[in-house]
């Protein structure tokens, strides 16, 4: 059975992807192509023409597709609680009841009138609307490959209505515990505070993180703003995921936070510095995320994580990598999934995998996010031939070897290979490597080509020789979406991917998921004793990652970096 996820104009981070049979062929984010980050409110055409190429199936042979946005009946308790937590706006409030779905049905009419258009055919193949947090909870469930019971939660900013998503899997099939609705909402209170702290709420949110561990997070008590006890959790609407009138208004924009926020913690911070105290403000949130997060998890799926050890976990919070550092400190938690396109990306997946497994098609465990387009080598000289600036390259017999040398002499290298990533992180295929363990190479890479605030950590790729050893811990870690303690005895080693907390953003490589990248890494570690390197992705402040070898030109020459591998091509600067 061909089956087709895709998201809608509704959601941000728009993306399809295919299963053919069950198994997860192809996937990827409309903002590749587009060019524009996170393709908010924009159809994924390109994405959905893409898997279909790469699986070499025609439009009308797509059987299902599966969209993660679904209407939620009166019967709901979901609209009920949105009408009643926010009738200080009492328009707002009416409009749940009586219209409550008004935006999934444009959604809806907006994929069948694009799927008209692709020839895929509204009415041909059959369309399955799932809930938001269903495609969240089957994104991480059905894709962990975990056979015994299985603790599953989704938290993100909202979906329809529900926020959060409390239940288990068993024998491929989710059962739901426990949804929170809007306005009890984590993501949101982290990306209001995201955007308080001077960055894109539902884009800044890992800056956030990142900015954290300056901070004290004992120094301001934000507590006021989420009470959760005993398995309840209540948001302070007066000062923080408000709407209308209660909104916080200035330079002719809208924030999700009061003006009575404003008054208690002082005015909306700008700058790329961490400056007291709204690194302090971070540390905090960060914290108040955590503590309220983790106490509901143990509240509601806690006795099953105790019972068989797993959980799997999606939604855009599920990529706060400290949080799911706290979760995997559980003793009792032995395996734990973090879906890596936790974010709504993601949902496509989701959305896709909860309808094979309701057709009674068993899905796969996705081994690695390595699905979206590949380019060969003859493919990397046409676009360097149509290059306006007529790159010459150099042709090599072993590209790893040689990208492993220009990185022990200090240099950074853009690296091109394979399948694009699926999800937010790049890893190892359209990424840009450093020597971990080279005094100010960070700083480097930041002047060379990131532009990104000082203060931001860079992220450790790691042959699985090591991992153990680096990490002090045995979890596969292959999608870095989980924080680690580095060991005492290898910080001073590979200082530059070290967060000024002593952890890491890791990712642990295997010879059977990336061979080239394995390779890379492991000539790396003949040069510098260290199995480590340095890893960002490949692209701009401010852009999505490259997709393509002109994708890749462009940022080369619009940067300083003095290195680009394009699959078996070498570009070099003078
Ligand atoms: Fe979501």
């Amino acid at each position: 059975m061909n089956i087709l996820g895709v998201t809608g104009p509704a959601l941000h981070d728009n993306s399809a992807a295919l299963f053919v049979d069950g198994k997860l062929v192809a996937a990827a984010e409309e903002e590749r192509f587009l060019r524009i980050k996170h393709a908010k409110r924009r159809q994924p055409v390109n994405a959905i023409r893409f898997c279909l190429a790469q699986a070499g199936i025609r439009p009308d042979e797509v059987d299902v597709v599966a969209y993660p946005y679904a209407p939620i009946p009166l019967t709901s308790p979901a609209r009920w609680y949105y009408a009643r937590r926010h009738w200080y706006e009492p328009g707002r409030a009416l409009r749940a009841i009586y219209d409550g779905n008004r935006k999934v049905h444009r959604n809806t009419a907006s994929v069948a009138q694009l799927l008209d258009e692709l020839g895929i055919g509204s009415r041909r193949a059959r369309l399955v609307a799932v809930e938001h947090h269903l495609a969240h909870a089957s994104s991480a469930y059905h894709l962990s490959g975990f056979e015994e019971k299985t603790a599953i939660v989704s938290i993100d900013g909202k979906g329809e209505y529900a926020t959060m998503f409390f239940g288990y899997g068993e024998n491929g099939t989710i059962h739901r515990i426990k949804e929170f609705y809007d306005p009890d909402s984590l993501g949101w209170f982290y990306g209001a505070l995201t955007e308080y702290l001077g960055f894109e709420i539902q884009d800044g949110e890992y800056k956030v993180m990142g900015m954290a561990p300056y901070g004290d997070p004992r120094k301001y008590d934000l507590s006021r703003l989420i009470q959760f006890d005993g398995g309840g959790i209540r948001v302070n609407t007066r000062l923080i995921n408000v709407i209308g009138r209660r909104q916080y208004r200035a330079n002719g924009r809208k924030y999700d936070f009061s003006r009575e926020f404003v008054r208690w913690l002082g005015p909306v911070r700008n700058g790329d510095d961490i400056d007291e105290p709204y690194v302090h403000y971070a540390a905090a949130a960060q914290r108040l995320l955590e503590d309220a997060a983790l106490s509901l998890i143990d509240h509601y799926v806690g006795d099953i994580i105790r019972e068989t050890g797993k959980l799997c976990f999606a939604g855009g919070v599920a990529l706060n990598v400290k949080l799911n550092q706290r979760l995997l400190a559980w003793p009792q938690l032995k395996q734990l999934f973090v879906q890596p396109a936790a974010g709504d990306a993601g949902t496509s997946v989701g959305a896709a995998s909860y309808a094979a497994t309701s057709f009674g098609e068993p899905v796969q465990k996705m081994e690695h996010v390595y699905l979206g387009p590949s380019f060969s080598t003859d493919e990397c000289i046409a676009a360097c031939r149509e290059h306006p600036q007529k790159p010459a390259w150099v042709r090599l017999d072993d590209a790893p070897a040689r990208a492993a040398e220009i990185i022990a002499d200090g240099q950074p290298v853009a690296w091109f290979q394979g399948r694009m990533e699926f999800g937010p992180r790049a890893l190892g295929n359209r990424s840009i490597l450093g020597n971990a363990s080279h005094p100010g190479m960070a700083e480097r890479i930041n002047a060379q080509i990131k532009y990104r605030e000082r203060w931001r950590p860079f992220c450790p790729s790691l042959l699985d020789t090591v991992a153990r050893d680096l990490l002090q811990s045995d979890h596969p870690a292959q999608f870095m979406t989980i924080a680690f303690d580095v060991a005492a005895h290898w910080k001073a080693r590979i200082p530059e991917v070290v967060h000024k907390d002593g952890t890491a953003r890791a990712q642990v490589v295997s010879d059977a998921t990336n061979p080239r990248y394995y390779r890379l890494i492991s000539e790396l570690e003949r040069h510098t004793g260290n199995a480590v390197v340095l890893n960002t992705s490949m692209n701009r402040r401010g852009e999505p990652i490259v997709c393509t070898p002109t994708d890749a030109l462009n940022l080369f020459y619009g940067s300083d970096l003095r290195y680009l591998i394009l699959e078996d091509l070498l570009i070099a600067k003078d």
